[in-house]
Order: structure tokens, then sequence, then C-alpha cells
């Protein structure tokens, strides 16, 4: 990649890895044999057991670590955190949701693709047989949570989010010939972005569909300020989620519907590049949600490497991208001196649920050293 005419310097980058890694290195103190929770409380990470969707960033965190030093710390910890999601799966434990994709792709399949185990492929095989039984005719989709028979209307519905859950289906499908794996996946891709993104390329997070005749009935947001606004993380879900489908399926017609999701996004981020929770902010003292921005950058550097996208665009991604990465670096990181125990700071889980506001989210983490990795080395192999 050409650094030259920006301030992202390699330079730059390997000493934002190196800040980086001496946060990692203190969380494997802690969570040597477990989990630090979704986000932290006061910059501190508490542990949790396997259960929820975001255990798989720690392991995400130590393979992207692994290969970017070879160090077998890194490896040996993870290799040993294996056997709980090899346990998840055999026992389908707290898998009756669509996060089955989060979970296995940055942990098994993650660890099949840096290591070239078996019995890892085997396992991502079988959570990807288990979310594609999650799909559903009627609507056309994967299920966000409870089963085919769960009477709750309110679980008929998808959100913007499974765009990265359903890489786990189209792998498969590639894997091992089945086009069934991928027909659901981009049926699903399909039914998302027909419905949730407004003519302005701004989105809703939530589709409800109707169980008796997969009518779209209701289109909200949880997570975002109301149903009017959009969700800033829910837009980077975008802004990742479609060039992801691109890598598989090659559609061309999303080009365009990218360009407005992708131009939605960076056209309301505040002064510093880092969005606030919901975009409807764009100054102000809200809080912000840096994971966004790392997710968005990650979006951004796919897109630029794998989508046929005109010049212009190119060159103002690449320049975005570059932009916030800088301030995810300069104003967002922290430092082994900082006691904020995430590899970024300002995060926001979710603002409505008063849940982890203005704090380290282990996404953002893994998301901020993904977009080292995918700076470093714009080869990289992604887990997606
Ligand atoms: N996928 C859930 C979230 O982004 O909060």
């Amino acid at each position: 990649m050409n650094f030259d005419n920006c301030d992202l310097t390699e330079l730059k980058l390997r000493n934002a890895l190196k800040n980086a890694l001496s946060k990692v290195d203190n969380l494997l103190l802690k969570f040597s044999d477990g989990f630090p929770k979704s986000s932290s409380c006061g910059g501190v990470y508490p542990s949790s057991g396997n259960t929820d969707w975001t255990q798989c960033f720690w392991t995400g965190i130590l393979w992207l670590s692994y290969e970017l030093t070879k160090n077998s710390k890194y490896l040996y910890t993870v290799t040993g955190l294996m056997d709980s999601f090899k346990e998840r799966i055999d026992k389908r434990i707290a898998l009756h949701n669509h996060d089955i994709g989060f979970i296995f792709i940055l942990s098994t399949l993650a660890g099949y693709k840096v290591t070239g185990d078996s019995e890892l492929r085997q396992k991502s095989l079988d959570a990807a047989m288990h979310l594609a039984n999650r799909f559903r005719e009627k609507g056309q989709f994967i299920q966000l949570t409870g089963e085919a028979d769960c009477e709750d209307p309110a679980s008929y519905r998808l959100i913007i989010d499974c765009l990265m859950n359903i890489n786990l289906l189209y792998w498969a499908g590639e894997e091992t010939g089945d086009a069934e794996f991928t027909r659901r996946a981009y049926a699903h891709f399909k039914s998302t972005v027909n419905n949730v993104i407004r003519p302005d390329g701004s989105t809703f997070q939530n589709c409800t569909f109707d169980k008796t005749n997969g009518d779209v009935v209701k289109l909200w947001n949880r997570q975002g300020r109301d149903d009017e606004s959009c969700w800033s993380r829910g837009q980077a879900w975008g802004v990742l989620g479609i060039p992801l489908t691109y890598a598989y399926m090659k559609n061309e017609d999303i080009i365009d519907t990218y360009y407005k999701v992708a131009d939605y996004f960076l056209d309301n981020l505040p002064e510093d590049k880092i969005a606030y929770w919901d975009h409807c902010y764009t100054s102000g003292s809200e809080p912000r949600d840096s994971s966004a921005s790392a997710i968005a950058v990650c979006g951004l550097l796919q897109a630029c490497r794998t989508m046929p996208i005109d010049e212009a665009h190119r060159a103002k991604y690449m320049g975005a991208a570059v932009e916030i990465m800088n301030s995810l670096i300069d104003n967002y990181s922290n430092t082994s001196s900082d006691s904020a125990e995430g590899l970024i700071s300002h995060g926001t889980y979710w603002y409505g649920g008063d849940l982890g506001i203005d704090e380290c989210t282990i996404w953002g983490d893994y998301f901020y050293l993904e977009a080292i990795m995918r700076f470093l080395n714009p080869e990289w192999k992604k887990y997606w």
C-alpha cells in the first residue's frame, strides 16, 4: 500500500501496533483461560463466560496478534480457548440467535484459516449448518432470535448487524460446494439491503416480517436514537458488510447502493471523524462510538481492495480510511501507561439500554487491530 502524501506512515502504524499489543499483553494476564465482557466498566474489563456474541472478539484479537507477530504466546493461549468454542457448538450453548456467525468466524474459522487445523474447520462447518437452519423462507432471511416456532412476532426479524454473520455461510458454501449455504446467505443479504437502506443511504437497524406471508411489517431502530435516526454502528456494519458480500458474490449491482451507505457514514461524522453513537449527532458532548469508526475503516479498505468502485470514490474512501485511522491512533487509542484496558476508548454499546456508554468495547478493540492489520498487510487473508 502506498502511504505517500498522507501522514499515516508505516512507522506510525507500527508504533500503534506496539501500543495495541501492550494492551493485549496486559489483557492476556487476566484472560489467558477466559474472556473479557463485551464492554468495560470504568475502563476495566470484567470477565465473562462464553455465552454472549462478543467472546469471539478476544480470540479474534489473539489470532490477529499471532499473525502480526508470530509470537507463540498468542497461539498457545488462543488454541487453548478453542475448546470452549468446540463445546459451545457441540452442546449448542447460547446459540439461539444469528450471532453464530460472529462467534465462530473469529474463533474456530479464524483458527482454521491461520493453522489449517481440520477439527476447527469441522466445528466451523457445524456452526454454519446451525446458522443456515435459522433461514426463514417467508421473508428470505436469517431469523435474529428464538426458534422458528417462537410465538413472539418480534423475533421474526433481521438486523443489519447480520451482514457480518452471513459470511460464515458464504465460506461454508465455498468450502463444501453446497450452494444452499450461499443461496441462504445471499437471499438474506438481498432482504437486508432491499429493506433497511433508506433513499439517502442511511439505514434502519431492524426489519420485522410477517410470519405468515413474509411481508415487511416494521422498519425500526433498537440501538439507535429513534426510528427516524441512524445508529452509527449499524451504518458501519453496512459499510463493512456490503464489501464482504461483494468479495464472495461479485454482485456489481450493489455498487451504487454502497456509495450511498458509505457516503452517509462519512458525511455524518464530526470534525475528528469518530462517530457519535447515533449519526443524528455531529457535534456536542454526546458519547462517541469509536468502534463504529474502526469498523468503517475496515469496510472502506475492504471496498477499495475488492470492489470495482470508480476512481473518485476510491480516492475518497482511501483518504477517509486514513483520516479516521489517524484520529483513532492520535485521540482514542491507549498506551501501556493509560489505565483503560482496551486498545481504544470511547465506544458505546447501547446508549438506550444504558450499556457500555463511553467505554472500551471488545469489538472496537478487535476492529482497531484488524484495521492496523489491513493497513500493514493489504493482502491479509480475512477471517470473514
Ligand atoms: N451486533 C450488536 C451490536 O453491534 O451491538
